[in-house]
C-alpha cells in the first residue's frame, strides 16, 4: 500500500491526531516535562526508525508515553526563563491549518492566499513601528534569522560603493545585545566591537566608541545594532539618540527587537522605543511576545527595496514567478530563506479573530506582572531586586546564595515539574553575579504562580 493513498487506517490516525490536538488546545493543565537523556528516551521506546515502520498507532503512542513527556511546553505559566511564549490558541489551531494547506510561502504566484494573509498581519507590525511609508517586512524562522537578514542587506547596500567592496565590514552594538547577533556577524563575516556595558546603549556611548575607531575601522564601520528590549533584562536602548548618530555618520541602523517588539503595542511602554521609526530595519519575534507558534520571527526595512537587492535568488527556473503575470510580493526576496512556510498566517488569523485590542491587553499583562513581581521581591526578606523590573524581565538575588544554590534550585523546580527560572548573570562592577531572573509573556501566569515560585527559595 502506498503511502499517499487514503485508507481506514490513515482515516482513524487522523481522528487521533485532532483528538490530541483538540485536547492540547483546550487544556489549562499541562505539564512541565522532565528531560531524559538520548540513551533513556531510546531505552523507553526502542528503535523506532525502521525498514517496514513500527505503524502510526504505535508511534504515536510512544510519542503520547514519552517523548511529548520529555518537553517543557513554552506556555505554561510557570514557564520564565529565556523568553518563553504563549501563542493563542487561535494561532495554534491555524498553525495545524497551515500545515494542513501544502503552502510554499516564497513566491506570490504560488503562495497568494496565504502570503496575503501574512502581509495583513505584517500591516499591522509595520504601523507599531511608525515606520514611514513604503516600509514593509517579511516573516523569518525567527530573531536569529531576521537579524541576518538585515546585518546581510546592510552590508550589500554599504559595498555598492566601490571604495568598500575589498573591506571587510564592521559594526557596533552593546554586550547586552543577543547573542544572535555575535553570532550573524560572524555568519557574515563583518567583525563586530560591543560597547562594555549592559546597560541602555546611549547616542552618546555611541558617538564615543566611534570615535575610538582607527581610520581604517571607521571606514569599515556600516552599521549600528540598537536593542529594543534586551534579553537578559529587558533593557530598550536609547534608539532615539543611535538613530540620530547614525544618521549623521551615515550608517544603517538596526534595531533587534525580537523579544521587545510586542511592547511596542502597549500604549504604557510605547514612548520607550521612540526612535524606532529612524530605524533601516528591524527584527521582531511574533513567536515571542505576540502569541504565535514557533517558528514566527520578522525582518522590516524601511526600504524594502534594498534587502531585494541583497537577497533575491536568481535562476532559470525562478524566472516564472518573477515574470508580469506572476505580479505579486514574493517575501523570499527580502530574507535568506528561498522555501518557506507561511508562517505569518497563525498570527493573521489570531489577529482577525481577536482583534489587536487583545493584543495590547495580553502584553500590557506581561508588564504588569513584572511590576507585581517587583513588589513582591520588595517584600520578601529572602530576595532583593538587581535591578528595577524592565518591560517583562526581573532580575533578582535570593539573599546569601551562590551561583550553585540557584543551578540545583532551578533543577529541583524542574524535576518537580513546578516551574522552570533559570539563573544568568548580571554585570556588577568588573564581575558577573548569577542572579535569578523571571520574563513574563503568557499572562495566564497568576500572582500565585510568582508567589509560590518566591517561597521555594526559602
Ligand atoms: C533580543 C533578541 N534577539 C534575537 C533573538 C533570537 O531569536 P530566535 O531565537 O527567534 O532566533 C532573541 C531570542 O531570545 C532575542 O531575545
Amino acid at each position: 500500500m502506498s503511502m499517499h493513498k487514503i485508507d481506514i487506517e490513515l482515516v482513524e490516525m487522523t481522528l487521533d491526531v485532532m483528538k490530541y490536538a483538540i485536547d492540547r488546545i483546550s487544556s489549562t493543565k499541562n505539564k512541565i516535562g522532565k528531560p531524559k537523556s538520548a540513551e533513556q528516551l531510546k531505552a523507553l521506546v526502542g528503535e523506532t526508525v525502521t525498514e517496514k515502520g513500527i505503524g502510526g498507532e504505535y508511534a504515536f503512542n510512544l510519542w503520547k508515553k514519552h517523548l511529548m513527556k520529555a518537553n517543557v511546553p513554552v506556555d505554561h505559566p510557570r514557564n520564565l526563563a529565556f523568553v518563553p511564549a504563549s501563542p493563542t490558541r487561535a494561532a495554534v489551531m491555524f498553525d495545524l491549518v497551515t500545515s494542513a494547506s501544502s503552502i510554499h510561502g516564497a513566491y506570490w504566484m504560488e503562495g497568494a492566499g496565504g502570503i496575503f494573509c501574512e502581509n495583513e498581519a505584517m500591516k499591522w507590525i509595520v504601523s507599531l513601528t511608525g515606520l514611514p511609508e513604503g516600509a514593509f517586512g517579511v516573516f523569518t524562522s525567527g530573531g536569529t534569522a531576521a537579524n541576518l537578514s538585515a546585518i546581510v542587506t546592510a552590508r550589500e547596500y554599504w559595498r555598492q560603493n566601490k571604495s568598500y567592496q575589498r573591506e571587510k565590514g564592521l559594526i557596533i552594538a552593546s554586550i547586552g545585545a543577543h547573542s544572535s547577533i555575535k553570532a550573524m556577524a560572524k555568519v557574515a563575516d563583518v567583525d563586530i566591537i560591543l560597547v562594555e556595558s549592559e546597560e541602555r546603549l546611549t547616542g552618546e556611548d555611541l558617538k564615543k566608541a566611534i570615535n575610538q575607531l582607527t581610520e581604517h575601522q571607521r571606514k569599515c564601520l556600516f552599521a549600528v545594532v540598537g536593542t529594543g528590549g534586551t534579553t537578559n533584562a529587558g533593557i530598550i536602548d536609547d534608539l532615539d539618540g543611535i538613530a540620530t548618530v547614525c544618521e549623521n555618520e551615515n550608517l544603517w541602523f538596526h534595531v533587534d527587537a525580537a523579544y521587545g517588539g510586542g511592547a511596542l503595542a502597549a500604549d504604557s511602554v510605547r514612548h520607550l522605543f521612540n526612535g524606532i521609526e529612524k530605524a533601516d530595519s528591524i527584527t521582531i519575534d511574533p513567536h515571542k511576545w505576540m502569541f504565535s507558534p514557533y517558528d514566527c520571527g520578522a525582518v522590516l526595512y524601511k526600504k524594502p527595496e534594498l534587502a531585494k537587492q541583497a537577497h533575491s535568488q536568481q535562476g532559470s527556473y525562478l524566472d516564472i514567478f518573477k515574470d508580469e503575470g506572476a505580479h505579486g510580493f514574493n517575501p523570499t526576496d527580502y530574507q535568506i530563506q528561498l522555501t518557506r512556510r507561511v508562517r505569518g498566517l497563525p498570527l493573521w488569523f489570531s489577529l482577525a479573530t481577536h482583534g489587536t485590542d487583545r493584543y495590547k491587553e495580553a502584553v500590557e499583562r506581561g508588564l504588569e506582572l513584572a511590576q507585581i513581581a517587583g513588589k513582591m521581591i520588595d517584600k520578601n526578606p529572602n530576595v532583593e531586586l538587581v535591578r528595577e523590573p524592565s518591560l517583562s524581565c526581573v532580575l533578582y538575588r535570593r539573599i546569601g546564595w551562590k551561583p550553585e544554590d540557584y543551578t540545583h534550585w532551578t533543577y529541583e523546580n524542574h524535576k518537580k515539574g513546578f516551574a522552570l527560572v533559570t539563573p544568568t548573570k548580571w554585570k556588577n562592577g568588573d564581575t558577573f553575579e548569577t542572579v535569578s531572573r523571571f520574563c513574563f509573556i503568557n499572562p495566564d501566569t497568576t500572582e500565585n504562580d510568582i508567589e509560590m515560585i518566591l517561597n521555594s527559595m526559602e
